[in-house]
């Protein structure tokens, strides 16, 4: 496996992994997948400020991690959110673990200090993963986002990076 920047060209596959998670499940917060102009323009932001990692097997992306924004505001600057999608024919490999200790040691380099996971519940595969790499829970925002038919609540993880 190579972890290496996105770049644009990577949008079709982005897409591809990322549109069954907001289809099917509450996991994204997103209700219409984005296609691959959107994933473009999202992967060319992202690597204007913060990382866009790629796991690459054998020619075939796995799956991807990147960092933005956690708040707008000027003293939030040091602050950034986390996520991570895996396709699931690769998942329990190890592939999540590597892409965030990529991540998170470029975001450390580039100067973050405080990374953020917002986690919608249940997803115990995210909250495994996150807690294995040292992420503490924050709190749960209740009921603050209704997809597939429900409430659902967000659990919110830090790492002092
Ligand atoms: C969460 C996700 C990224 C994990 O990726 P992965 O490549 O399968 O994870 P890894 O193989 O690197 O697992 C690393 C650790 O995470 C935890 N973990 C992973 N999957 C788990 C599961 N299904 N249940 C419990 N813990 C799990 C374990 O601690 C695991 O270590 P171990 O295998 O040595 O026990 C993947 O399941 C995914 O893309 N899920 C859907 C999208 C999503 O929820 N993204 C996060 C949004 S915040």
């Amino acid at each position: 496996m190579q972890i290496r920047p996105a770049t644009v060209a990577d949008a079709g596959r982005c897409a591809e992994i990322y549109a069954p998670f907001v289809t099917n499940s509450w996991v994204s917060f997103e209700l219409d997948p984005p296609n691959q102009a959107e994933i473009g323009r999202r992967i060319e932001q992202v690597l204007s400020s913060h990382d866009w990692l790629i796991a690459d097997i054998d020619g075939e992306i796995a799956g991807y991690a990147y960092g933005s924004p956690h708040r707008t505001r000027e003293a939030y600057q040091s602050s950034c959110d986390v996520a991570l999608y895996v396709d699931p024919k690769f998942s329990r490999r190890g592939i999540g673990r590597s892409l965030y200790g990529s991540l998170l040691s470029s975001l450390k380099e580039r100067g973050f200090h405080s990374a953020f996971a917002g986690i919608a519940l249940p997803n115990e595969a995210s909250l495994g993963l996150h807690q294995s790499i040292g992420f503490a829970s924050v709190g749960i925002y209740r009921e603050v986002g209704w997809k597939m038919g429900a409430w659902r609540d967000v659990q919110w993880l830090q790492l002092l990076l």
